[in-house]
């Protein structure tokens, strides 16, 4: 895929301000720090990309924006998140209820937002009246028609009447983006949202969503391990390791100059012109357990240019120029 429009630079004002975000998994034995210092805004109208392999953190930090996150076992334990200007943050833990604002997310597995019990049709009526609730109901049909046929379903009264499990992957991920749509947020989080689809319906997904986002203009935090489906997306990006943000910038500068050695790692293992399904295979080692995570920079164990300091202290992501961003002894 290459990327379908020029880039945008200069959005303006920050619509989702995630600062310095520290969060923990405690259980009886052990502590287990997942997301650490973790900073990143997204524009108004901006798609941002979040990549990083499994295990680095991308699903806790969404959660912890919508206020999904399950506290315990999690514990936030520093930082803010601000939603137009506005901490929504609680720092009791306590979940948010995020439909009301502005924020929504599109699930990697559509049935974690899809009732089972529910028809379509009931499910599509409820979210309507999350974002409209004084419709009157003809109109509440009409708008329920409409926004399936946005995502290309052809059998709208079909779909209507079936419960979700008797939809196709590909159909279910279209009913949840439509349900997000007719609530028109202002930020829409995918996390993951083509993984486990075959091939062509994952690229039908991500035109959708594209198309869509342009008539609704909401602005997209997509988390993905995917950095084609990135750079098809994405305006900016943030790439993620161990639970840390290692780099971060715009998209196609990133794609063409990576500096941190886990970015060129991972652009490596996505031959141009070739997508995956499933896990980003990443040439050099697994990502570590953070358990036991190694000393010093995270990476080091897999990074050919290593030096001793690697070894020993953590780099800190530091600004450079044109907006960059990059935590590695290298640059020091
Ligand atoms: N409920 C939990 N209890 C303990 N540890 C957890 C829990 N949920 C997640 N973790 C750990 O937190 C770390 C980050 O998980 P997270 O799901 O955020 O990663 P991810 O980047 O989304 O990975 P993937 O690409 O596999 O979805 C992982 O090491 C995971 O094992
Ligand atoms: S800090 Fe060292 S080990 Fe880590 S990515 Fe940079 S060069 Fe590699
Ligand atoms: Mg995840």
């Amino acid at each position: 895929m290459s990327a379908p429009t020029s880039h945008r630079d200069n959005l303006g004002t920050n619509l989702l301000e995630v600062r310095d975000l520290t969060v923990n998994f405690e259980t009886v034995d052990r502590i287990v720090e997942v997301l650490k210092d973790v900073s990143i805004r997204v524009g108004r109208e901006e798609v941002v990309g979040v990549v990083g392999e499994s295990g680095s953190g991308k699903s806790t930090l969404a959660q912890t924006v919508i206020g999904v996150l399950d506290t315990p076992p999690a514990r936030i334990t520093k930082g803010t998140v601000g939603f137009e200007g506005k901490e929504i943050l609680q720092r009791s833990d306590k979940k948010i209820n995020f439909r009301g604002k502005g924020i929504n997310m599109i699930f990697q597995e559509p049935l974690t937002s899809l009732n089972p019990v529910y028809s379509v049709h009931d499910q599509m009526e409820e979210a309507v009246n999350i974002g409209e609730p004084k419709m009157e109901k003809k109109e509440k049909e009409t708008v329920i028609r409409k926004s399936l046929r946005e995502v290309m379903i052809r059998d709208v009264e079909g779909v209507l009447n079936v419960y979700p499990h008797q939809l196709s992957g590909g159909m279910r991920q279209r009913v949840s983006i439509a349900m997000v749509l007719v609530q028109k947020p202002k930020l829409l989080i995918l996390d993951e949202p083509t993984t486990g689809l075959d091939l062509i319906v994952q690229r039908k997904i991500i035109s959708l969503i594209l198309n869509l986002k342009k008539e609704i203009l909401s602005s997209i935090l997509l988390i993905t391990h995917d950095l084609e489906v990135a750079a098809y997306m994405c305006d900016r990006v943030y790439v993620m390791y161990a639970g840390r943000v290692v780099e971060s910038g715009n998209m196609k500068e990133v794609l063409q100059r990576p500096l941190h050695p886990y970015t060129t790692m991972l652009k490596n293992s996505v031959p141009e012109g070739y997508a995956k399904e499933g896990s980003l295979k990443v040439s050099s080692g697994a990502p570590p357990d953070l358990r036991h995570l190694p000393s010093g920079c995270a990476f080091h164990p897999r990074c050919q240019s290593a030096k001793d300091e690697c070894r020993s202290k953590i780099p800190e992501l530091k600004a450079k120029k044109d907006g960059r961003e990059v935590a590695c002894w290298l640059y020091e």
